[in-house]
Parts: C-alpha cells; structure tokens; sequence
C-alpha cells in the first residue's frame, strides 16, 4: 500500500474548508474530516469534498455498543469514505461488528482504524480515573493488537510508535500517524513531533497533517514540501 499525505481539514464551516482545498488546483490531497466540520455540515460536505476528487479519511472515532456501532458504521460505508476509524477501547467484538456494518454487499468497505489510546490521556490518568495500571505504551500494543485480530486495517498512533505496532501486528497493520510538524516549524499544542522525513524512516504508512499545511502562508508549498520529505 502506497504511503500518502492525509491533510487535517480542521475547519468549523464548509465555506473555510472549500476556500482551504480551492488552493489545490493540481493535486487533490487526502482530506480528514474530523468532528468539528462533519457536526458543523452533516454527511453533505463528505459529499461535496469527495466530488471534487479527494479521497476521505471520516475521523468520528466510534465508540458505543457493537450493534449501533455496525448500524452506523453501515451509513458510513454508503457514504463512500476511504477510510473511518472507532475507539479500540470499545472491544474486540465491537471492532467485528463494526467491519460486518462496514462491508458493502459486493465485499468492498473503505479502510477501518482503531484509535488506541489518545495521545491526551496520561499513564496518571489511566491509573487514577480509570484503573488501568499497565504502562501506556503496553496498553497501546495490546489494543492494536486486539485491533489487528478482529480484523482492522491499523491503527493511529504515533510515528513514533509505528516501527513497534509493526513489529507486533505485521508491516501491512497501517499506521496514520499525526503529530507531524516541520523541522523548523511551530509544534503549538502537539507534545511528541516528528518531520515528515523522520516519520518515513520509523515507517509510517500515512501521516495526518494540520495546521503546517492549513496555516501555512503558501499551503500547496507545505503540502508539496510534506509529500516530498515522506513519499519522495
Ligand atoms: O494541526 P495538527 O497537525 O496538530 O493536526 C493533527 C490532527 O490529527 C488533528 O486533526 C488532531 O485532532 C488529530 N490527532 C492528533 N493526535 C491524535 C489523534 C488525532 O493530533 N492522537
């Protein structure tokens, strides 16, 4: 599988989206759709970025019981997005249902990643709010390995974690991995960064990149500059 630039279209309208992508007039680059614009325009700007020819990465991080899960998972998967993710918290028996809701009548479904633990919650937090005593980085393994039995596509983590989920689940386990700024950039409220470059080397499958791309003086360059240092 080819690896690929997913820009973050953070916006809270459709009018700042569409403005942000009418830069693009060569390449159409992948779009992550996260909650903020999908609650603020509905399925319709799903429908509309995908119409002008981006692929779509649908970031709603499903969480719920399996059976509502598979429902709208099912929902998800006719509105053709390339690729949807869901907590991997949920469990293995949510992350199966989800796949059968996601799987349309001729076999085909757009790509399922499983979020392991958010990069917000401290091991502190874990341990104090919601008793889950292992190292954080023990319990991220074991969801995406949980993730990869029930038969997901990957997990998002970070580049920086990429090489260890590979080694645990397999070199085609994909990895989107956000957290990605430029060596000589604003890392704002990202902790843990890594280049494009450094994120190819560790052997990212995908990097999810936001504001060094959407507030960049000159976002197409950004763009370009991303591709360079990752695909090359
Ligand atoms: O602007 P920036 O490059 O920091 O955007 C990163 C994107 O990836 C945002 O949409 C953010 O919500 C998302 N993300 C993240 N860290 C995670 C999961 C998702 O930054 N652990």
């Amino acid at each position: 599988m080819g690896k690929d630039v997913i820009v973050a279209c953070d916006f809270g309208c459709k009018e700042d989206a569409l403005r942000f992508l009418d830069h693009f007039t060569e390449e159409k680059p992948y779009v992550k759709i996260g909650k903020e614009l999908y609650y603020a325009e509905g399925p319709d700007i799903v429908r509309e970025i995908k119409a002008r020819g981006h692929k779509i990465f649908l970031d709603l991080k499903l969480h719920d019981i399996p059976n509502t899960v598979k429902s709208a998972m099912a929902v998800l998967s006719r509105l053709d997005v390339d690729m949807c993710n869901l907590h991997a918290a949920g469990t293995v028996l949510m992350m199966e249902a989800a796949l059968e809701g996601l799987t349309r009548p001729d076999g085909t479904r757009p790509l399922l990643i499983a979020v392991t633990q958010l990069t917000s919650t401290s091991e502190e937090r874990m341990r104090r709010e919601l008793l889950i005593d292992r190292p954080l980085d023990e319990v991220v393994m074991h969801y995406a390995e949980n993730a990869r039995r029930a038969g997901l596509d990957g997990v998002v983590c970070s580049p920086l974690e990429a090489a260890e989920v590979h080694a645990a689940c397999g070199k085609n386990f994909l990895t989107v991995t956000p957290g990605i700024r430029f060596a000589d950039g604003q890392i704002e409220d990202q902790v843990r960064v890594t280049t494009p470059a450094r994120a190819k080397e560790i052997g990212s499958d995908y990097i999810v990149v936001g504001r060094p791309i959407t507030r960049a003086a000159d976002p197409v360059a950004a763009y370009r500059r991303c591709v360079n240092d990752f695909v090359g």
